[in-house]
């Protein structure tokens, strides 16, 4: 591939942009500058490729695979408007490249969020029929009781959606505390699923995706993360 495009796949802008970045010597491919923008690049999957523009290091990513412990107040848009943005959290460089939430997560919910520029991984997990298990924790207004979680688990109806939904895997953790995990992803489920029960969520928080958990990323809350491949596997791997 040649550098200039390598480049600008990377999110340095245009063609013609980073054409003079090579040029202005601001760039190195494995620790060696280059200025000839038509300079070939060979890129082989096993093998790392590092640059640096202007002295920052960077790694060749054919496509980027995010996962952000996210905040509370930020919002899953690019124009958010009452709130932050997930994506005041990434560089220009990432934004460039087209990257987007996997799914939504309500500006009060915290928890795992993906972020990806490959969408043919976002149409995997978020296609209506795809159905991947996403684990939630949540505090509830009043105590949760037997005939709540038994609804969940039986499934609920929702105004304007048809067929009905149901939780699996529902533990209660705590008098006002539940975990559950859904399969599928309408707007604002976890919220709907307990207002049809009776009860109301105060706190959302999601823990795992398919069955790639929070924990096991060591996340605190605002920080991301590029997924290994081995990651993404697991993020895909609880479909049915
Ligand atoms: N369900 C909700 O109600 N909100 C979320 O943010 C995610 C799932």
């Amino acid at each position: 591939m040649l550098l200039e495009k390598m480049l600008q796949s990377q999110g340095f802008g245009s063609r013609k942009h980073c054409q003079q970045l090579i040029k202005n010597g601001a760039v190195t491919i494995m620790g060696e500058t280059q200025t000839n923008p038509k300079f070939a690049i060979k890129i082989a999957p096993e093998t790392v490729l590092q640059f640096s523009v202007y002295g920052q290091n960077y790694q060749y990513r054919e496509k980027v695979y995010i996962a952000l412990h996210k905040p509370q107040g930020y919002e899953c848009s690019h124009q958010a408007t009452h709130h932050f943005s997930v994506f005041d959290l990434f560089d220009d460089v990432l934004l460039n490249r087209g990257l987007q939430c996997v799914g939504r997560l309500d500006q009060d919910t915290t928890g795992l969020l993906l972020l990806t520029d490959d969408g043919q991984f976002l149409q995997a997990l978020t296609h209506p029929k795809k159905h991947v298990a996403k684990v939630y924790a949540m505090h509830t207004a009043d105590p949760i009781n037997a005939t709540q979680i038994q609804q969940l688990e039986q499934g609920v109806a929702l105004r304007n959606e048809s067929g009905t939904f149901a939780a699996t895997e529902v533990q209660q953790l705590a008098e006002h505390e539940l975990q559950m995990t859904i399969h599928q992803g309408v707007y604002h489920q976890v919220k709907r699923m307990l207002a049809a029960v009776g009860n109301k969520v105060e706190q959302l928080h999601r823990q795992q995706v398919g069955a790639l958990n929070l924990t096991d990323l060591a996340l605190d809350v605002g920080e991301w993360m590029y997924l290994s491949p081995e990651h993404v596997e697991l993020a895909k791997s609880r479909m049915e």
